[in-house]
């Protein structure tokens, strides 16, 4: 049919946790369904004692039946909503997951849109499916089903012939429905085919005056109305037919059973209680296929945005195998082997073939002039963006392959532009993965030199940062950024620019941070554009025009005739060196 099995398996799997509560529903759902038959069959016998003048005493069971039917469905209801927002949640944090697993660049432009409607608008959708066809769908559906039954058994004749009429009662209506809908929307085009023919002539009145056309042009408009008209004709019948054929067809199906219930009735085969509960079935049925009728298309539309949430989260499960490494000793030798990359497959690459080996213990620093792919590299070490081509090895295997959450606890990074989230300072710096004492945090601020600022603060680090607002300075944000980064005491540290913002006292004691690593046996690459911080550095590597140079030395930088200096000069920004 139009509705593919695979998504309603889906949707099924995605309620399975909460199968014992789908098992209350079902339950509920027939108690309230059973109730609701029940209750005709009662009225059909308390009609049989007026009729016999016996004691009317069917009206308590029936009463108790009704009410007790009511509350089954109110609770059924209520039980169903839960079970519904609870996969559906479940749902929601699966997509925003699978979008954060993606690599980052898979998130700007184009991509951000349709992301993004995955994330809200079909994930409403399957919440439709679920809250708002899905139930009622089969609430009918049951309703329905045992009301054929119920009235089978009352009167298997009768029953027969609901049926016979049925087609004609339902499907008749609908597709003459379908030619009004149609008719309809050519009504519509007339009249704006009518109405552009008024326009073209209003506008060109010079022309149609100087040709002498007006006569014709008012039966070219006359002529279009005529069709208008004749069209809104068919609609105004097929209108009539519509409301007629489903009014006859019901009408006809009650007297023909009213007839021959009448007969049967007669000649004793069915008691008048037995023709008055029939009626009221044969009434819900109709009602009961009839909402069906209605749902059905509702729910067809929301599985069809269900299955593009179930698509995107296949796609992207397959996409990206999740990494697996978490070897209890990680060396911390990083390795790029001739790494290719681009933004965009129309932009020149920004790295063109860069190799390079950074052993534990050493500190690597690449400069490079504004824009040369600085930050672009430390992207890719960190893994957050994949290389177009080569490969970036962390002992030897790839990034992919660790789990991500060891990942992250060996390789640190402190970004170019840090990011802060509005909570307290203390889980600015033990944001992500694991927890940390209040010491470890003091501790790693200091060291990254941002103690001294958050100590003055009047809350200490319970301040909040969306309290302070803008209140934190660049120096002060990248201080928080660079305790974050030492606090997991990372095998790798990548530091983009990292003291570019600080003030002179933090920027040495981070210095000293950064160039003890050989001590503390971690391996850094430092970005960077300034030659002086470079320096320090054990090894020097340029980066330019997308490609890496290794120096002999570090000191060669500092060389006023060296390639860096000379570089730096032609572009007449000598000054920013030191
Ligand atoms: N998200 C992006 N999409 C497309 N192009 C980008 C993107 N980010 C950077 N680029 C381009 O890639 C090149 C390298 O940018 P990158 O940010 O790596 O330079 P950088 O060396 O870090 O510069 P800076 O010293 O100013 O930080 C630039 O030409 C830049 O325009
Ligand atoms: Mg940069």
């Amino acid at each position: 049919g139009p509705m593919g099995a695979a998504p309603h398996r889906q949707l099924w799997a995605l309620l399975s946790p909460e199968r014992g509560r789908c098992v209350l529903v079902a339950a509920l759902m027939a108690a309230s369904v059973l109730g609701g038959v029940a209750v005709p069959y009662f009225t059909g016998r308390v009609t049989d004692w007026v009729a016999n003048e016996d004691e009317v005493g069917a009206a308590l069971p029936m009463a108790l039946l009704g009410l007790g039917s009511a509350i089954a469905e109110f609770t059924c209801d209520v039980a169903y909503a839960g079970t519904s927002s609870g996969a559906l949640g479940r749902l929601q944090r699966r997509v925003f997951a699978t979008v954060l697993r993606r690599d980052i660049s898979s998130l700007q432009g184009t991509g951000t849109g349709a992301v993004t409607a995955r994330v809200t608008g079909d994930v409403e959708a399957t919440h439709a499916a679920l809250a708002e066809a899905l139930s009622p769908l089969l609430w009918y559906l049951a309703r329905g089903l045992c009301l054929l039954l119920s009235m089978a058994w009352v009167s298997p004749r009768l029953a027969f012939i609901t049926l016979l009429a049925l087609p004609g009662l339902l499907l008749l209506p609908r597709a003459v429905g379908k030619v009004q809908q149609r008719l309809s929307r050519q009504v519509q085009d007339a009249w704006a085919g009518a109405t552009k023919v008024a326009m073209e002539t209003f506008q060109a009145m010079a022309t149609v005056r100087s040709f002498a056309y007006e006569a014709e042009a008012a039966k070219r408009y006359q002529q279009r109305l005529q069709h208008v008209y004749q069209l809104e004709g068919k609609e105004a019948a097929t209108y009539a037919a519509n409301l007629w054929a489903s009014g006859f067809s019901a009408l006809a199906l009650k007297l023909g059973l009213l007839c021959y219930g009448g007969q049967l009735v007669a000649t004793g085969a069915i008691t008048t209680g037995d023709l008055v509960t029939f009626l009221i079935y044969q009434m819900a049925f109709t009602e009961a296929v009839e909402a069906m009728l209605h749902y059905y298309p509702n729910m067809n539309k929301a599985v069809g945005s269900s299955e593009k949430i179930f698509e995107f989260l296949e796609q992207e499960e397959q996409a990206a195998p999740v990494g697996t490494l978490a070897p209890d000793v990680l060396q911390g030798h990083l390795r790029l082997e001739e790494v290719w990359f681009s933004y965009s497959e129309h932009q020149e690459p920004v790295l063109k073939g860069v190799s390079l080996d950074l052993h534990p213990g050493e500190v690597l620093a690449v400069v490079a002039l504004p824009g040369s792919g600085k930050s672009t590299l430390a992207s890719l070490v960190l893994g957050l963006r994949p290389p177009s081509a080569g490969r970036v090895l962390l002992d030897g295997h790839p990034l992919s392959a660790y789990q991500h959450h060891y990942l992250r606890s060996q390789v640190a990074a402190v970004l170019q532009e840090p990011v802060l989230f509005s909570r307290s300072l203390h889980a600015n710096i033990a944001y992500g993965a694991g927890s940390w004492h209040q010491e470890q945090v003091v501790m790693a601020a200091s060291r990254a030199g941002a103690h001294p600022f958050i100590s003055l603060l009047p809350r200490g680090y319970d301040t909040e940062v969306g309290e302070l607002g803008g209140q934190l300075s660049g120096g002060q944000r990248q201080g928080v950024a660079i305790a974050r980064a030492l606090l997991r005491d990372p095998c790798v540290l990548v530091l983009d620019e990292p003291t570019s913002a600080l003030d002179a006292e933090s920027q040495l004691q981070v210095e000293q941070e950064i160039f003890g690593a050989s001590r503390a046996g971690r391996a850094v690459l430092l970005v960077t554009g300034q030659a002086a911080l470079a320096a320090r550095a054990q090894r020097v590597a340029v980066l330019e025009g997308g490609r890496l140079h290794e120096l002999e030395s570090p000191r060669e930088l500092l060389r006023p005739s060296s390639h860096f200096q000379l570089l730096l000069q032609g572009r007449g920004q000598g000054g920013t060196v030191g």
